[in-house]
Protein backbone atom coordinates (compact mmCIF):
# COMPACT_ATOMS: atom_id res chain seq x y z
CA UNK A 1 0.00 0.00 0.00
CA UNK A 2 2.73 2.51 1.20
CA UNK A 3 4.87 1.38 -1.84
CA UNK A 4 5.96 5.24 -2.52
CA UNK A 5 6.77 6.18 1.19
CA UNK A 6 9.15 8.82 1.32
CA UNK A 7 9.50 8.95 -2.49
CA UNK A 8 9.30 12.59 -3.91
CA UNK A 9 7.62 13.12 -7.08
CA UNK A 10 7.46 15.99 -9.32
CA UNK A 11 4.07 15.40 -11.06
CA UNK A 12 3.98 17.47 -14.69
CA UNK A 13 0.73 18.61 -15.96
CA UNK A 14 0.26 19.73 -19.41
CA UNK A 15 -2.46 20.69 -21.82
CA UNK A 16 -4.73 18.05 -22.99
CA UNK A 17 -8.34 16.56 -22.34
CA UNK A 18 -6.74 13.55 -20.26
CA UNK A 19 -5.27 16.47 -17.61
CA UNK A 20 -7.97 15.93 -15.22
CA UNK A 21 -6.90 12.41 -14.98
CA UNK A 22 -3.71 13.76 -13.25
CA UNK A 23 -5.78 14.94 -10.34
CA UNK A 24 -7.00 11.16 -10.16
CA UNK A 25 -3.26 9.95 -10.37
CA UNK A 26 -2.12 12.60 -7.90
CA UNK A 27 -4.40 11.08 -5.28
CA UNK A 28 -2.89 7.70 -5.88
CA UNK A 29 0.31 8.79 -5.44
CA UNK A 30 -0.33 10.09 -2.40
CA UNK A 31 -2.71 7.72 -1.13
CA UNK A 32 0.64 5.05 -1.34
CA UNK A 33 2.62 7.69 0.39
CA UNK A 34 4.83 10.10 -1.99
CA UNK A 35 5.47 13.35 -1.08
CA UNK A 36 3.93 15.54 -4.86
CA UNK A 37 4.61 18.62 -5.84
CA UNK A 38 3.06 19.64 -9.00
CA UNK A 39 3.97 21.57 -11.95
CA UNK A 40 1.47 22.31 -14.61
CA UNK A 41 2.07 24.52 -18.16
CA UNK A 42 -0.08 27.38 -18.77
CA UNK A 43 -2.28 25.14 -21.19
CA UNK A 44 -2.83 22.45 -18.95
CA UNK A 45 -4.69 25.22 -16.62
CA UNK A 46 -7.29 25.40 -19.16
CA UNK A 47 -8.03 21.76 -18.87
CA UNK A 48 -7.39 21.24 -15.10
CA UNK A 49 -7.57 24.30 -12.03
CA UNK A 50 -4.14 24.41 -10.16
CA UNK A 51 -6.44 25.10 -7.36
CA UNK A 52 -7.28 21.28 -7.17
CA UNK A 53 -4.14 20.05 -7.88
CA UNK A 54 -3.14 22.52 -4.47
CA UNK A 55 -6.08 20.80 -2.65
CA UNK A 56 -5.30 17.67 -3.67
CA UNK A 57 -1.45 17.44 -3.10
CA UNK A 58 -1.71 20.24 -0.10
CA UNK A 59 0.99 22.30 -1.72
CA UNK A 60 1.01 25.30 -3.87
CA UNK A 61 0.88 24.56 -7.39
CA UNK A 62 4.11 25.72 -9.32
CA UNK A 63 3.06 27.36 -12.69
CA UNK A 64 5.72 30.33 -14.02
CA UNK A 65 9.19 29.83 -14.58
CA UNK A 66 10.25 33.28 -12.83
CA UNK A 67 7.13 33.43 -10.26
CA UNK A 68 8.48 35.54 -6.97
CA UNK A 69 6.22 34.23 -4.86
CA UNK A 70 6.76 30.02 -5.51
CA UNK A 71 10.40 30.65 -6.34
CA UNK A 72 11.39 32.01 -2.80
CA UNK A 73 9.03 28.76 -1.28
CA UNK A 74 11.33 26.60 -3.36
CA UNK A 75 13.72 27.55 -6.69
CA UNK A 76 12.93 25.47 -9.82
CA UNK A 77 16.72 24.52 -9.47
CA UNK A 78 15.75 23.32 -6.01
CA UNK A 79 12.61 22.01 -7.18
CA UNK A 80 14.61 20.17 -9.83
CA UNK A 81 16.98 18.42 -6.91
CA UNK A 82 14.30 17.92 -4.76
CA UNK A 83 12.71 14.97 -7.13
CA UNK A 84 13.55 11.54 -6.57
CA UNK A 85 10.95 10.90 -10.30
CA UNK A 86 10.10 13.67 -12.65
CA UNK A 87 6.40 11.93 -14.08
CA UNK A 88 4.30 14.02 -17.01
CA UNK A 89 1.17 13.02 -17.26
CA UNK A 90 -0.26 14.01 -19.51
CA UNK A 91 2.49 14.65 -21.74
CA UNK A 92 0.98 16.51 -24.84
CA UNK A 93 2.59 15.59 -28.38
CA UNK A 94 4.00 19.49 -28.35
CA UNK A 95 5.45 19.07 -24.52
CA UNK A 96 7.07 15.99 -26.21
CA UNK A 97 8.81 17.60 -28.98
CA UNK A 98 9.86 20.43 -26.40
CA UNK A 99 11.56 17.77 -24.40
CA UNK A 100 13.11 16.25 -27.23
CA UNK A 101 14.51 19.01 -28.53
CA UNK A 102 15.74 20.17 -25.14
CA UNK A 103 13.55 23.41 -25.11
CA UNK A 104 13.65 25.29 -21.43
CA UNK A 105 10.70 27.47 -22.28
CA UNK A 106 8.80 27.01 -19.29
CA UNK A 107 8.98 25.62 -15.89
CA UNK A 108 8.26 22.23 -16.59
CA UNK A 109 10.60 21.90 -19.95
CA UNK A 110 13.07 23.44 -17.67
CA UNK A 111 12.57 21.46 -14.75
CA UNK A 112 12.98 18.02 -16.99
CA UNK A 113 16.17 19.58 -18.47
CA UNK A 114 17.53 20.44 -14.57
CA UNK A 115 16.90 17.59 -13.21
CA UNK A 116 18.96 14.24 -12.88
CA UNK A 117 15.88 12.20 -11.47
CA UNK A 118 14.49 9.48 -14.08
CA UNK A 119 11.90 11.17 -16.34
CA UNK A 120 8.61 9.54 -16.81
CA UNK A 121 5.84 10.24 -19.72
CA UNK A 122 2.24 9.06 -19.96
CA UNK A 123 1.36 10.65 -23.64
CA UNK A 124 -2.19 11.62 -24.15
CA UNK A 125 -3.29 12.80 -27.65
CA UNK A 126 -5.09 12.65 -30.74
CA UNK A 127 -4.34 9.06 -32.24
CA UNK A 128 -3.34 10.40 -35.54
CA UNK A 129 -0.81 13.12 -33.87
CA UNK A 130 0.31 9.66 -32.04
CA UNK A 131 0.91 7.54 -34.96
CA UNK A 132 2.21 10.87 -36.91
CA UNK A 133 6.03 10.19 -38.05
CA UNK A 134 7.46 13.04 -36.22
CA UNK A 135 6.10 11.72 -32.89
CA UNK A 136 6.98 8.44 -33.04
CA UNK A 137 10.67 9.59 -33.98
CA UNK A 138 10.67 11.95 -30.85
CA UNK A 139 9.25 9.05 -28.65
CA UNK A 140 12.26 6.77 -29.63
CA UNK A 141 14.76 9.88 -28.89
CA UNK A 142 13.57 9.79 -26.16
CA UNK A 143 13.58 6.16 -25.12
CA UNK A 144 16.71 5.75 -25.72
CA UNK A 145 17.53 8.72 -23.53
CA UNK A 146 16.22 6.19 -20.73
CA UNK A 147 13.00 8.62 -20.33
CA UNK A 148 10.29 5.90 -19.30
CA UNK A 149 7.16 6.15 -22.14
CA UNK A 150 4.43 4.92 -20.02
CA UNK A 151 1.42 3.98 -22.55
CA UNK A 152 -0.45 5.12 -24.24
CA UNK A 153 -3.83 3.20 -24.15
CA UNK A 154 -6.12 2.86 -27.21
CA UNK A 155 -9.55 3.15 -27.29
CA UNK A 156 -12.11 5.95 -27.74
CA UNK A 157 -10.98 9.26 -27.57
CA UNK A 158 -12.58 12.28 -26.15
CA UNK A 159 -12.65 13.66 -30.13
CA UNK A 160 -14.62 10.79 -31.26
CA UNK A 161 -11.81 8.82 -33.07
CA UNK A 162 -10.64 5.46 -31.90
CA UNK A 163 -7.04 4.69 -31.75
CA UNK A 164 -3.85 4.77 -30.23
CA UNK A 165 -3.03 8.06 -27.49
CA UNK A 166 -5.36 7.81 -25.03
CA UNK A 167 -3.31 8.42 -21.10
CA UNK A 168 -2.68 5.65 -19.68
CA UNK A 169 -5.19 4.65 -16.46
CA UNK A 170 -3.42 6.47 -13.61
CA UNK A 171 -3.57 3.26 -11.53
CA UNK A 172 -1.61 2.05 -14.15
CA UNK A 173 0.82 4.98 -13.78
CA UNK A 174 1.05 4.82 -10.16
CA UNK A 175 1.87 0.97 -10.29
CA UNK A 176 4.74 1.70 -12.63
CA UNK A 177 6.26 4.77 -10.51
CA UNK A 178 6.59 1.97 -7.69
CA UNK A 179 8.16 -0.85 -9.57
CA UNK A 180 10.60 2.00 -11.12
CA UNK A 181 12.05 2.23 -7.26
CA UNK A 182 12.50 -1.40 -7.31
CA UNK A 183 15.82 -2.45 -9.02
CA UNK A 184 16.43 -6.20 -7.91
CA UNK A 185 19.96 -5.00 -7.37
CA UNK A 186 19.80 -7.28 -4.00
CA UNK A 187 16.59 -9.52 -4.11
CA UNK A 188 17.15 -12.83 -2.62
CA UNK A 189 19.83 -11.10 -0.30
CA UNK A 190 19.66 -10.65 3.63
CA UNK A 191 21.13 -7.19 5.31
CA UNK A 192 21.70 -5.85 8.75
CA UNK A 193 21.82 -2.37 9.21
CA UNK A 194 22.46 -0.44 12.27
CA UNK A 195 21.21 3.44 12.81
CA UNK A 196 20.86 6.10 15.14
CA UNK A 197 22.41 6.40 18.44
CA UNK A 198 23.24 4.79 21.49
CA UNK A 199 22.35 6.33 24.95
CA UNK A 200 24.96 5.48 27.44
CA UNK A 201 23.11 5.67 31.03
CA UNK A 202 24.76 7.64 33.83
CA UNK A 203 21.88 7.58 36.46
CA UNK A 204 18.38 6.80 36.17
CA UNK A 205 17.44 9.94 34.67
CA UNK A 206 20.68 11.23 32.38
CA UNK A 207 23.04 9.29 29.48
CA UNK A 208 25.60 10.23 26.84
CA UNK A 209 24.64 10.10 23.17
CA UNK A 210 25.35 11.79 20.42
CA UNK A 211 23.29 13.83 17.48
CA UNK A 212 22.44 10.95 15.38
CA UNK A 213 18.47 10.76 14.28
CA UNK A 214 18.92 7.44 12.64
CA UNK A 215 18.01 9.32 8.84
CA UNK A 216 20.82 7.89 6.98
CA UNK A 217 20.41 4.14 8.40
CA UNK A 218 16.27 3.84 7.95
CA UNK A 219 16.99 5.74 4.24
CA UNK A 220 19.74 2.94 3.37
CA UNK A 221 16.99 0.39 4.99
CA UNK A 222 14.44 1.58 2.53
CA UNK A 223 17.04 1.35 -0.21
CA UNK A 224 17.63 -2.17 0.58
CA UNK A 225 13.76 -3.12 0.40
CA UNK A 226 13.29 -1.44 -3.01
CA UNK A 227 16.37 -3.79 -3.78
CA UNK A 228 14.41 -6.80 -3.04
CA UNK A 229 16.32 -7.54 -0.04
CA UNK A 230 15.25 -8.63 3.06
CA UNK A 231 15.80 -6.29 6.16
CA UNK A 232 16.83 -6.30 9.49
CA UNK A 233 17.35 -2.55 11.36
CA UNK A 234 19.01 -2.61 14.56
CA UNK A 235 17.82 1.10 15.62
CA UNK A 236 19.12 3.31 18.72
CA UNK A 237 16.16 5.93 20.30
CA UNK A 238 15.45 7.58 17.51
CA UNK A 239 12.23 10.25 16.99
CA UNK A 240 11.80 9.93 12.98
CA UNK A 241 9.39 7.37 11.46
CA UNK A 242 10.53 4.08 11.32
CA UNK A 243 11.09 2.58 8.56
CA UNK A 244 8.21 -0.62 7.04
CA UNK A 245 8.71 -3.66 5.63
CA UNK A 246 12.10 -4.47 7.86
CA UNK A 247 12.42 -6.06 11.12
CA UNK A 248 13.16 -3.66 13.35
CA UNK A 249 14.83 -4.53 16.68
CA UNK A 250 14.99 -1.29 19.05
CA UNK A 251 18.40 -0.86 21.65
CA UNK A 252 19.45 1.63 23.82
CA UNK A 253 23.12 1.53 24.58
CA UNK A 254 26.51 0.27 22.66
CA UNK A 255 26.34 -2.76 24.23
CA UNK A 256 22.52 -3.83 23.64
CA UNK A 257 23.33 -3.29 19.75
CA UNK A 258 26.31 -5.52 20.33
CA UNK A 259 24.22 -8.17 21.86
CA UNK A 260 21.16 -7.78 19.32
CA UNK A 261 23.99 -7.50 16.08
CA UNK A 262 26.15 -10.51 17.27
CA UNK A 263 21.96 -12.54 17.66
CA UNK A 264 21.20 -11.22 13.85
CA UNK A 265 24.54 -11.27 12.16
CA UNK A 266 24.74 -14.81 11.50
CA UNK A 267 21.97 -15.38 8.24
CA UNK A 268 23.15 -12.16 7.06
CA UNK A 269 24.75 -11.23 3.75
CA UNK A 270 26.01 -7.37 4.10
CA UNK A 271 26.46 -5.72 7.48
CA UNK A 272 25.74 -1.78 7.10
CA UNK A 273 27.16 -0.07 10.44
CA UNK A 274 25.16 3.50 9.74
CA UNK A 275 24.56 3.64 13.61
CA UNK A 276 26.98 6.42 15.81
CA UNK A 277 27.73 4.05 18.16
CA UNK A 278 29.38 5.67 21.35
CA UNK A 279 33.10 4.48 22.03
CA UNK A 280 32.94 4.37 26.36
CA UNK A 281 30.22 3.89 28.58
CA UNK A 282 30.23 4.36 32.18
CA UNK A 283 32.23 1.99 34.62
CA UNK A 284 29.63 1.92 36.65
CA UNK A 285 26.01 3.63 36.08
CA UNK A 286 24.89 5.08 39.57
CA UNK A 287 21.68 3.10 41.44
CA UNK A 288 20.28 6.74 42.49
CA UNK A 289 20.34 10.12 40.75
CA UNK A 290 23.63 11.57 40.56
CA UNK A 291 23.40 14.57 43.53
CA UNK A 292 25.37 18.03 42.95
CA UNK A 293 27.69 18.21 45.17
CA UNK A 294 31.88 19.81 44.61
CA UNK A 295 32.95 22.25 41.50
CA UNK A 296 33.85 18.95 39.30
CA UNK A 297 31.89 15.82 38.70
CA UNK A 298 34.40 12.92 36.96
CA UNK A 299 32.78 10.24 35.27
CA UNK A 300 35.17 7.29 34.48
CA UNK A 301 34.28 5.22 31.16
CA UNK A 302 35.51 2.22 29.50
CA UNK A 303 35.88 0.62 26.37
CA UNK A 304 32.59 -0.13 24.60
CA UNK A 305 33.13 -3.41 22.11
CA UNK A 306 33.30 -2.39 18.64
CA UNK A 307 30.60 -3.57 16.83
CA UNK A 308 32.23 -3.33 13.45
CA UNK A 309 35.26 -4.82 13.80
CA UNK A 310 34.13 -7.73 15.32
CA UNK A 311 31.76 -8.46 12.42
CA UNK A 312 34.12 -8.03 10.15
CA UNK A 313 36.51 -10.56 11.97
CA UNK A 314 34.11 -13.22 11.83
CA UNK A 315 34.97 -16.55 10.23
CA UNK A 316 32.18 -16.02 7.81
CA UNK A 317 32.09 -12.49 8.28
CA UNK A 318 29.05 -10.77 6.00
CA UNK A 319 30.31 -8.38 3.49
CA UNK A 320 30.93 -5.43 5.76
CA UNK A 321 30.72 -1.93 5.42
CA UNK A 322 31.40 1.07 7.81
CA UNK A 323 30.88 4.85 8.12
CA UNK A 324 33.29 6.84 9.04
CA UNK A 325 31.90 10.21 10.49
CA UNK A 326 34.80 12.80 10.75
CA UNK A 327 35.30 16.50 11.19
CA UNK A 328 39.22 16.24 9.76
CA UNK A 329 41.20 14.54 7.22
CA UNK A 330 38.50 12.79 5.77
CA UNK A 331 39.67 10.34 3.33
CA UNK A 332 42.84 9.79 5.31
CA UNK A 333 41.32 8.56 8.41
CA UNK A 334 38.28 6.81 6.60
CA UNK A 335 40.87 4.53 4.45
CA UNK A 336 42.99 3.92 8.24
CA UNK A 337 39.42 2.91 9.12
CA UNK A 338 38.63 0.58 6.36
CA UNK A 339 41.87 -0.86 7.07
CA UNK A 340 42.23 -1.08 10.63
CA UNK A 341 38.45 -2.94 10.69
CA UNK A 342 39.28 -5.39 7.91
CA UNK A 343 36.05 -3.87 6.17
CA UNK A 344 35.15 -4.56 2.32
CA UNK A 345 34.16 -0.91 2.31
CA UNK A 346 33.57 2.51 4.17
CA UNK A 347 31.33 5.47 3.59
CA UNK A 348 32.93 8.59 4.75
CA UNK A 349 30.96 11.72 5.90
CA UNK A 350 32.61 14.43 6.99
CA UNK A 351 30.82 15.95 10.37
CA UNK A 352 30.02 18.83 12.05
CA UNK A 353 27.55 21.38 13.63
CA UNK A 354 26.14 21.88 10.16
CA UNK A 355 27.05 18.70 8.30
CA UNK A 356 26.25 14.91 8.35
CA UNK A 357 24.47 14.26 11.78
CA UNK A 358 20.64 14.92 11.57
CA UNK A 359 20.54 16.68 8.08
CA UNK A 360 18.50 16.44 5.06
CA UNK A 361 21.54 15.95 2.58
CA UNK A 362 24.92 14.75 2.54
CA UNK A 363 28.11 13.56 0.44
CA UNK A 364 29.94 10.06 1.20
CA UNK A 365 33.04 9.15 0.07
CA UNK A 366 33.11 5.45 -0.68
CA UNK A 367 35.91 3.97 -0.20
CA UNK A 368 37.16 0.00 -0.77
CA UNK A 369 40.19 -2.03 -0.99
CA UNK A 370 40.63 -1.10 -4.92
CA UNK A 371 38.40 1.90 -5.58
CA UNK A 372 36.75 5.06 -4.42
CA UNK A 373 33.50 6.66 -5.35
CA UNK A 374 32.34 9.97 -4.57
CA UNK A 375 28.47 10.54 -4.22
CA UNK A 376 27.85 14.28 -4.21
CA UNK A 377 25.47 16.36 -2.16
CA UNK A 378 21.72 15.05 -2.02
CA UNK A 379 19.06 13.93 0.07
CA UNK A 380 19.87 11.38 2.57
CA UNK A 381 16.95 8.72 0.53
CA UNK A 382 18.85 9.09 -3.04
CA UNK A 383 22.51 8.91 -1.53
CA UNK A 384 21.12 5.91 0.46
CA UNK A 385 19.68 4.74 -2.94
CA UNK A 386 22.92 5.45 -4.63
CA UNK A 387 25.47 3.83 -1.97
CA UNK A 388 23.22 0.30 -2.06
CA UNK A 389 24.10 0.06 -5.90
CA UNK A 390 28.04 0.72 -4.93
CA UNK A 391 27.70 -2.23 -2.19
CA UNK A 392 25.11 -4.20 -4.63
CA UNK A 393 28.17 -4.17 -7.27
CA UNK A 394 31.08 -4.71 -4.96
CA UNK A 395 29.04 -7.79 -2.99
CA UNK A 396 28.83 -9.62 -6.67
CA UNK A 397 32.22 -9.09 -7.92
CA UNK A 398 33.64 -10.29 -4.16
CA UNK A 399 31.54 -13.07 -4.75
CA UNK A 400 32.33 -14.08 -8.13
CA UNK A 401 35.78 -13.60 -7.02
CA UNK A 402 35.24 -16.32 -3.90
CA UNK A 403 33.92 -18.22 -6.54
CA UNK A 404 36.88 -18.96 -8.59
O1 LIG B 1 21.73 9.39 11.79
P1 LIG B 1 21.91 10.64 10.95
O2 LIG B 1 21.49 11.89 11.69
O3 LIG B 1 21.28 10.54 9.59
O4 LIG B 1 23.48 10.84 10.71
C1 LIG B 1 24.17 9.91 9.94
C2 LIG B 1 25.56 9.61 10.53
C3 LIG B 1 26.42 10.86 10.48
C4 LIG B 1 25.42 9.11 11.97
C5 LIG B 1 26.15 8.46 9.64
O5 LIG B 1 26.30 8.92 8.32
C6 LIG B 1 27.50 8.00 10.16
O6 LIG B 1 28.54 8.55 9.87
N1 LIG B 1 27.48 6.92 11.00
C7 LIG B 1 28.67 6.41 11.71
C8 LIG B 1 28.98 7.28 12.90
C9 LIG B 1 30.19 6.77 13.69
O7 LIG B 1 30.03 6.31 14.76
O8 LIG B 1 31.32 6.87 13.02
P2 LIG B 1 32.78 6.46 13.67
O9 LIG B 1 33.74 7.00 12.67
O10 LIG B 1 32.87 6.95 15.07
O11 LIG B 1 32.74 4.90 13.67
C10 LIG B 1 33.25 4.12 12.59
C11 LIG B 1 32.39 2.91 12.36
O12 LIG B 1 32.47 2.02 13.46
C12 LIG B 1 30.91 3.21 12.14
O13 LIG B 1 30.44 2.37 11.13
C13 LIG B 1 30.29 2.83 13.49
O14 LIG B 1 28.95 2.38 13.31
C14 LIG B 1 31.20 1.70 13.95
N2 LIG B 1 31.34 1.55 15.41
C15 LIG B 1 31.87 2.55 16.16
C16 LIG B 1 32.06 2.37 17.52
C17 LIG B 1 31.68 1.14 18.11
N3 LIG B 1 31.83 0.92 19.41
N4 LIG B 1 31.15 0.18 17.35
C18 LIG B 1 30.98 0.35 16.03
O15 LIG B 1 30.47 -0.55 15.34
Amino acid sequence: MYQLKNKRILLGVTGGVAAYKSAILLRALTRDGADVRVVMTLNACEFITPLTMQALSGRPVHIELLDAETESAMGHIDLARWADVVIVAPASANFIARLTNGFAEDLLSTLCLATNAPIMLAPAMNQQMWLNQATQDNILKLAARKIQIMGPDSGNQACGEIGPGRMLEPELIAKAVAESFSNGLLTGSRLLITAGPTREAIDPVRYITNRSSGRMGFALANAAVEAGADVTVICGPVSIEKPERVKLIEVQSANDMHHAVMQEIGINDIFISAAAVADYCLVKVADQKIKKSGEDLQLILKKNPDILAEVAALECAPFTVGFAAETENLEENAINKLQRKKLDMIAANQVGEELGFDKEENTLTVLWPSGIQQLELASKDKLARALIAVIAERYYEKNSNQAH
